[in-house]
């Protein structure tokens, strides 16, 4: 490509999503510069087109399941090729200084590069990157497929695998969206007797096609019981945008049980402390990965089969598609993908 300008699509101001043309800049000392193929829409952008995510300024190119290939290489990047398929998740570099990151917690870096936040992302056909931030892709996977694993599929997968559970285990998953629609793959496909836990019957089938053994529906009685019926959970994955439901669905832990928050609601998780106290219950939140985290889950998805279940818009129509999934009628990404 010979242009010297790159479609984008930028919130401009809280609420707004429009299509801007913008110049092509060279990557900087540790930087690579990447021709975007696909970027799926993850909820959490919601938080850069409302204009609410912590230290966000506008303008903001949401977008932080990007994958591409290197189309140049900034002063210092080794590891990387120009023409190689790569990838990029939510965390996009940690600042190697702050405590965590001095305890290698790279994840949970206080200053991090945040992509559509601090640094803007993939919704566009061109985006510089960290070169420590990206993750190399497997050919097995095409663009589109392996985007959605960079957020909703890391998330999900690590939460999982480091919950500490064992083979036969009765692990739920809350939500089936697009990072639960991945959750139960993964629970499945790890070994866990998987339960899905959504509202209405609508998703049922669907649920149990990507691999889960019960389906239970929310809406229609106590999730919690129903859990508790079958023995207890020994671990519950909450990935929906409703702290309102998250809080009950505790008591359906077994006894050590633990419930992970990787959904991040705008309302308050109300808790009863007596399943917390009697049975020694934990709650918890878990963030995404690392770029090493991500290639694990793609390496993972590869291994057995998973993939996320997509629908692809061009980039020019990512306010639809992003009005889609906040709609919640995404089966079950969005991605976004640009001619490149
Ligand atoms: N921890 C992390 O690192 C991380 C990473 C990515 C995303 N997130 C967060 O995870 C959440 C989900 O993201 P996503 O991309 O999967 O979103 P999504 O595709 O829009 O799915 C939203 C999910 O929320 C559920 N939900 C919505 N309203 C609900 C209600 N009133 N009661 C119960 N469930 C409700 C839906 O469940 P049904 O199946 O019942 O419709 C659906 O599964 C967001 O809060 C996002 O910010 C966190
Ligand atoms: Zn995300
Ligand atoms: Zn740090």
């Amino acid at each position: 490509m010979t242009r010297s300008t790159y479609k984008a699509v930028e919130v401009s101001a809280p609420g707004s999503l429009r299509v801007v043309e913008r110049p092509i800049s060279d990557p900087g000392p540790g930087q690579v510069r990447i021709r975007v193929e696909a970027c799926g829409i993850c909820h959490t952008d919601a938080a850069t087109v409302t204009g609410t995510y912590p230290g966000l300024k506008l303008p903001r190119v949401p977008g932080h399941e990007v994958v591409g290939r290197i189309d140049a290489l900034g002063s210092g990047v080794s590891r990387w090729k120009v023409g190689q398929r790569v990838g990029v998740g939510l965390i996009g570099g940690e600042d190697g200084v702050c405590e965590p990151c001095r305890r290698g917690d790279l994840v949970n870096c206080q200053n991090p590069v945040t992509l559509g936040v601090t640094v803007d992302g993939g919704y566009a056909e061109v985006m510089i990157a960290e070169a420590r931030g990206i993750a190399a892709i497997p050919d097995e996977l095409t663009p589109a497929e392996a985007a959605p694993l960079l957020c909703a599929g890391i998330t999900t997968y690590n939460a999982l695998r480091n919950a500490g559970l064992r083979g036969g285990d009765l692990v739920a998953v809350q939500g089936i969206g697009g990072l639960g629609h991945l959750g139960v793959q993964f629970a499945r496909r790890m070994g866990f007797h998987t339960v899905a836990i959504g509202r209405g019957r609508e998703k049922e089938k669907l649920a149990k096609d990507l691999g889960a053994h019960v389906y239970v529906d929310a809406a229609a009685g106590d999730a919690a019981a129903e859990l508790q019926r079958m023995g207890g959970a020994r671990a519950i994955l909450a990935t929906g945008t409703s702290g309102e439901a998250m809080g009950p669905l505790v008591a359906g832990l077994a006894a050590r049980g633990k419930f992970m928050v990787v959904g991040v609601p705008q309302d308050q998780i109300q808790l009863s402390a007596f399943p917390l106290v009697f049975g020694g219950r934990s709650i918890y939140g878990s963030l995404t990965g690392t770029p090493i985290d991500g290639e694990d889950t793609l390496a993972f998805s590869v291994l057995e089969n998973i993939r996320p279940m997509i629908e692809t818009f061009p980039l020019e129509q990512a306010p639809d598609a992003y009005a889609r999934m906040m709609q919640g009628k995404a089966r079950f990404r969005m991605v976004l993908v640009t001619k490149n």
